[in-house]
């Protein structure tokens, strides 16, 4: 692979999908940042990974961690947005505090670290943005509504900062993954309102959370993921939109064509029964 990028700063470094590209990365010849909340090395004997304390909630400690790769390296070549987290639970169960949640990491938190890394790409007239949204930011998933919003929101953000950015080199991606085997699944909150037995969601929940959740177990493995990001980032020009393996992006293309009463039956058979 052309190596493109020297040095990358991953969110969500951690874990999973983050974690796998870290490694995958540092393979490729690329300094990476691995930033999240604990810390930790996705692989502590790893020289190309460099483990980074950084809350994507809290700009003060975003803008500390860039600081400090900038003295470092004199530069940053992309930032790969991974940091995220899920809650499950039907819409009227999901009270305004747990829906803004939803929000906090996975959109203002992306949001932050984008800002924060703008006016160095801009200096430098370059630079590579890629986050991480879902599948679900296009197939509208029951029960995960806020979810499905958040990445939905995250995806057009992404291609309105794509034409804001293009002018000074930068470029943006939105990998869009579909079910993938990690630590999101156990990390994921049921709102308090989905648990009340009561609800009259809770069994049609309950069922498809459970089926979501074993359907991620049964996933892909996160360096399938991690390998579309390698690959967009030795790409001269990145894709605006990626989505992994091919009955994913055959799904892309039938929600497209498909009318939406056909589509919300179908989601509706798979995901509420
Ligand atoms: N797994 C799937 O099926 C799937 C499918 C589609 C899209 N995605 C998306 O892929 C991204 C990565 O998810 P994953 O599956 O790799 O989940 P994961 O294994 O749970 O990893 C989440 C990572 O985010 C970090 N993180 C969470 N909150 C943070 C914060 N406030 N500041 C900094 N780091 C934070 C975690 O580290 P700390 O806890 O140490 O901070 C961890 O490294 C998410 O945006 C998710 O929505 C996942």
């Amino acid at each position: 692979m052309k190596v493109r990028c020297r040095t990358i700063l991953v969110t969500g470094g951690s874990s999973g999908i983050g974690a796998a590209a870290c490694i995958m990365l540092s393979e490729a010849g690329m300094t990476v940042y691995a930033a999240s909340r604990s810390g930790r090395s996705p692989r502590p004997e790893d020289p190309g990974i460099i483990p980074i304390c950084m809350d994507v909630n809290d700009p003060g400690s975003v803008s500390k961690a860039i600081e400090s790769i900038k003295s470092q390296k004199g530069s940053l070549d992309a930032i790969v947005c991974c940091a995220g987290n899920g809650i499950g639970g039907a819409i009227e169960d999901t009270s305004p505090e747990e829906a803004r949640y939803q929000f906090e990491t996975n959109f203002f938190g992306t949001d932050n670290c984008i800002k924060a890394v703008l006016p160095l790409f801009r200096g430098q007239w370059h630079g590579r943005i890629i986050t991480v949204t879902s599948v679900a930011g296009f197939i509208p998933i029951p029960y995960q509504g806020y979810y499905s919003a958040v990445k939905a929101a995250l995806d057009m953000y992404m291609k309105a900062l794509a034409i804001e950015c293009r002018r000074f080199g930068i470029q943006c991606c939105s990998v869009m993954p579909g079910d993938v085997k990690t630590g999101f699944t156990s990390a994921r909150k049921r709102t308090r309102g989905s648990e009340n037995p009561d609800s009259p969601y809770y069994v049609h929940a309950s069922r498809s959370i459970s089926k979501m959740e074993r359907d991620e177990q049964g996933g892909m493995p996160p360096e399938r993921i991690a390998r579309a990001i390698r690959r967009q980032l030795g790409r001269r020009h990145m894709k605006f939109t990626v989505v992994p393996r091919l009955d994913y992006s055959a799904i892309r293309v039938l929600e497209r064509l498909l009318p939406t009463r056909i589509l919300l039956w179908a989601v509706g058979l798979i995901y509420d029964k």
